[in-house]
């Protein structure tokens, strides 16, 4: 017998005015409750204003982003939501303060109940099998703040009749006994063991967790066992290497990496430069700012993308790269198959060089910074002018010298003169002109998107004459 556990999420329906998904859209919800949740950790309960109901349910493991505007910037942390996935029910995250963590510590001193915070709807895929079956086993493997997401997994399945829930192990990480999230809750799931084992270690006492240690626990029933695992990168590498190499699918091994928007961005130092988006829908090109992402641009520009997380980890912001490369593109947002079809995640992504993106919707906002994006859009052009001009006027002279050395191929040395009339004489030397009219509505464009006034484009006409 198999129970189905079937949440609903948002429609992907964009937004008219500002060109999102409903799913990347913020709601305002209000704190109901701050409670301590272990050692500099607190859960907060949060719910649509006034009816101490959350915007609606959610996949147990999935995550909602927060949004705080600063004097500069807006901040987006995404955190997962912790309770079993029913709508009759608050929202909870768990929030751990960082060393030096801007929003995390904003939120542990400052958030009370009674304010109101703007967070997305839930996203992600590290969620629970879309159908669960009581002998089915399910291996839990966290590391400090990562037992979160699996907290709610394991919150959603004690919902579940007791015959037909899976068998749960749970192996969990943390510093010291204080640093221990849940541990009271945790305890409490199932004292009897009858559906879930677990085994903590703490690292301060020496313990740690090995992969013979956690392959010896689940025994015969590994291969056929699905993993989640959720802490920092290194875990994550850890496991997704060492559990194939004993004979479990990569399929089975479900995995979530904490992560802030500036631990993911790219350390490349050819991503540092400034580089160049054409976008392949409307035929603006962009100039980036060195080190900013692919989404980061855009919204400066005033395109409205999707998305979510910020930090490479849902999936929500890809885009497709038609051509060029770009550095830290890609992360656990992306599934193989994305990958392999050219996505790149746009919150982590930046252009070397320059790129061209599918994908990044209509301009809906007005420049963040005018004159300064106006400069980057004129900069942009121009060197691309100048780039085709030179180009042009190269291949003027060169068919100018070739036209006046009359050079043959070998094959056409004793050619009578006839033939340097034939067809393909007037096409070799009209090409750049050819070349250089499409370059020019494609200059255009931009200006027109742009609300400049259109430039049209480098005269290469001139370059081969
Ligand atoms: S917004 Fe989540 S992966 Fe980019």
């Amino acid at each position: 017998m198999k129970e189905v556990l079937t949440v609903a999420t948002a429609p992907a329906v964009r937004h008219p005015d500002t060109g999102r998904s409903a799913r990347t859209q913020f709601v305002t919800l209000q704190v109901l409750a701050v409670t301590p949740a272990a050692r500099d950790t607190i859960t907060l309960a949060l719910a649509l204003p006034g009816t101490g109901r959350s915007p609606g349910t959610y996949l147990p493991g999935q995550f909602i982003t927060l949004a705080f505007p600063g004097s500069n910037t807006t901040y987006y942390r995404s955190y997962s939501l912790c309770g079993d996935g029913q709508s009759d029910q608050p929202w909870e995250i768990t929030v751990k303060r960082q060393n030096a963590g801007i929003v995390s510590s904003y939120i542990y001193s400052h958030v009370r109940p009674g304010m109101v915070l703007q967070a997305s709807m839930p996203q992600g895929r590290f969620t629970l099998p879309s159908t669960l079956a009581p002998r089915q086993v399910l291996v839990f493997v966290a590391a400090g703040s990562g037992i979160t997401p699996i907290f709610s997994m394991l919150r959603a399945i004690r919902r579940l009749p007791l015959k037909r829930r899976p068998r749960v192990l749970l192996h969990y990480a943390y510093h010291n006994a204080a640093d221990a999230i849940y541990s009271v809750e945790l305890a409490g799931l199932d004292p009897e063991r009858r559906w879930l084992t677990q085994w903590h270690y703490v690292t301060t006492n020496g313990h740690r967790l090995g992969v013979e240690h956690l392959l010896a626990t689940v025994g015969e029933s590994a291969k056929a066992a699905e993993w989640y695992v959720c802490g920092t990168a290194s875990l994550k590498r850890c496991l997704e290497s060492a559990l194939p190499r004993h004979g479990i699918p990569a399929a089975h091994i479900h995995s979530e990496v904490f992560a802030s928007p500036t631990s993911t961005r790219a350390a490349d130092p050819s991503a540092q430069a400034p580089g160049y988006i054409r976008l392949v829908d409307s035929g603006a090109m962009l100039e980036t700012r060195p080190g900013e992402t692919l989404l980061e641009s855009l919204e400066r520009y005033g395109y409205r993308p999707d998305f979510n997380c910020r930090s490479g980890a849902c999936g929500t912001c890809r885009l497709r790269l038609l051509s060029g490369r770009v550095q830290n593109g890609y992360g656990a947002g992306l599934t193989p198959e994305e990958r392999a079809a050219g996505y790149v995640l746009s919150c982590v992504a930046s252009p070397v060089g320059e790129i061209a993106l599918a994908g990044a919707g209509r301009r809906v906002a007005a420049y963040s910074d005018t004159s300064d994006n106006r400069v980057s859009l004129r900069r942009a052009n121009s060197r691309r002018k100048l780039r085709l001009g030179l180009v042009a006027a190269t291949l003027g002279l060169f068919a100018t010298a070739w036209g006046f050395t009359n050079h043959f191929p070998a094959n056409q040395a004793n050619a009578s003169p006839a033939d340097t009339t034939s067809p393909s004489s007037p096409g070799f030397f009209s090409t750049p002109a050819g070349g250089s009219n499409n370059s020019s509505s494609g200059q255009s464009s931009p200006g027109s998107i742009f609300g400049q006034p259109s430039q049209g484009g480098p005269n290469t006409s001139t370059g081969v004459s």
